[in-house]
């Protein structure tokens, strides 16, 4: 027997109301004059969602002051998709010298983050950037030492917390419901369409993306490092190479040349989305970028299945999976505890319609199972992204559990995937005090 309950609006216990008092995350505080604004980057990321977006929706917060990216074409196809009249740049130091921003995004690729982040934070300028904040030890490492140094910290937009649904679980948990959280089990699925992008370009490589256990899983580490408030401690991980790379029969350099289109299960036309044609197609001739780079290129040295296990400060242990080569797309996550057990079912993309796209259920010890009714979560990354725009750009209340992450969050996440990665080159459990001083 189960008993349906309607939580949407779940803000009750003393622990929960204690937290919910408002934070101003000062970004951008109301009524200020519009603030100079720089991105470094302009690929899809920095020119949609924290571009076009920003120039359409937060006209009187925002100047767009600077565009950088190393491929000049690039920069200003961005400009004119974002549609704004601001210089472009390929020189990053020449754009924080001549255009001085207030707030500088950085949109480029993962690996390299940590110099724009460190450079940004020197000049006094108020950094944001997109995750992973780093992909190696040494990065991380140096961003937490120029913050303190500078005494200029800096948010990294983990935009999943911002998920009506991400927040309802924050709740749950930090009311004491279930009980002190003794473990929890993860398992988060990529399809053969998103899980196979990640192989068409520079994630393939370590050097680019630090594998997806840093590219793709610092925001899965991001959200259970909040929800249980804990820090990991050890992680212990195994990862294969099951389907891409030099497990393809045949290859090519991209889809659009490829003579086995009509045969690979993976072909994907570019052509179809003229905003990526000019973005990248009509630039690639400066950096032989291929964003339709073939999936089964043998120089590709990540994993598509990985396993870990994780242990945190506060005595949780996580079970944790991540696949990309799956039928569906979503996630699997249950939180168990000493009074009971909060399971949830995230559909994200399946061959079927399911009834509903979250399925959230908590089951107490000696009692009956209890659906809870999902907050309404719908936009990008689960409405996540708006919100968490509107947090920053608007200065909009939203309780102190949903304060800006910064960059310990950020740290605390990449360095989950980093030790995890470690620990499969290395055959052995890595700690997360090895990699860096906090
Ligand atoms: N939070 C999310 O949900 C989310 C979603 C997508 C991407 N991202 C992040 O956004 C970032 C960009 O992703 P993307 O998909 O737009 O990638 P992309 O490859 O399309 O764009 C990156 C851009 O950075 C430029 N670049 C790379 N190295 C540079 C350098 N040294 N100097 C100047 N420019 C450089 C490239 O030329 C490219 O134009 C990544 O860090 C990614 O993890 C986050």
């Amino acid at each position: 027997m189960s008993k349906k309950i309607n939580r949407r609006n779940f803000v009750k216990t003393a622990a929960v109301a204690a937290s919910a008092t408002l934070f101003a995350p000062a970004i951008v505080s109301a009524n200020a004059a519009p603030k100079r604004y720089a991105i470094v980057g302009t690929g899809h990321r920095g020119t949609g969602m924290w571009g076009k977006d920003l120039a359409d929706n937060y006209k009187n917060e925002l100047q767009f002051v600077g565009l950088c990216d190393k491929n000049y074409k690039r920069a200003e196809a961005g400009r004119k998709l974002i549609g704004v009249e601001c210089p472009t740049f390929t020189n990053f130091d020449e754009m924080l010298e001549k255009t001085k921003p207030d707030i500088l995004m950085v949109t480029t690729m993962c690996s390299t983050h940590h110099e724009f982040i460190t450079k940004g934070v020197a000049k006094g300028i108020k950094v944001m950037t997109e995750k992973p904040m780093t992909t190696e030890a040494k990065d991380t490492q140096a961003v937490l030492d120029a913050e303190k140094r500078y005494k200029n910290p800096i948010t990294v937009t983990f935009n999943y917390r911002y998920s009506p649904k991400h927040q309802q679980i924050k709740e749950i948990l930090d009311s004491g419901e279930i009980g002190k959280i003794t473990s929890v089990d993860f398992s988060w699925y990529l399809d053969v369409y998103h899980g196979a992008d990640y192989f068409r370009r520079w994630h393939r490589l370590k050097a680019g993306g630090g594998s997806l256990w840093v590219h793709k899983a610092t925001h899965h580490f991001d959200l259970v490092n909040w929800w249980i408030n804990g820090d990991p401690v050890e992680v212990s991980a195994f990862g294969a190479l099951n389907v891409y790379g030099k497990n393809g029969k045949v290859r090519a350099k991209n889809c659009r040349e490829c003579p086995y289109k009509s045969s690979c299960e993976f072909y994907w036309d570019i052509n179809k989305d003229q905003r990526l044609v000019k973005l990248y197609n009509e630039c690639e001739d400066v950096d032989g970028y291929n964003r339709d780079g073939c999936v089964f290129r043998e120089d590709c040295d990540i994993y598509d299945a990985m396993n870990a296990i994780v242990k945190y400060s506060n005595g949780v242990n996580m079970s944790y999976s991540l696949n990309a080569h799956e039928p569906l797309e979503g996630y699997r996550i249950a939180f168990n505890g000493t009074k009971g057990r909060l399971e949830v079912r995230d559909f994200e993309r399946q061959p079927w319609k399911p009834e509903k796209t979250t399925e959230m259920e908590i089951v107490k010890n000696f009692k009956q199972r209890e659906i809870i009714e999902p907050r309404e979560s719908t936009g990008d990354h689960g409405g996540g992204d708006r919100r968490m725009k509107d947090l920053i750009f608007k200065n909009i209340e939203l309780p102190k559990i949903m304060q800006l992450p910064d960059s310990r969050a950020g740290a605390m996440s990449c360095l989950t995937g980093i030790a995890a990665r470690t620990s499969i080159e290395q055959s052995r459990p890595v700690k997360i005090s090895e990699l860096v001083k906090l």
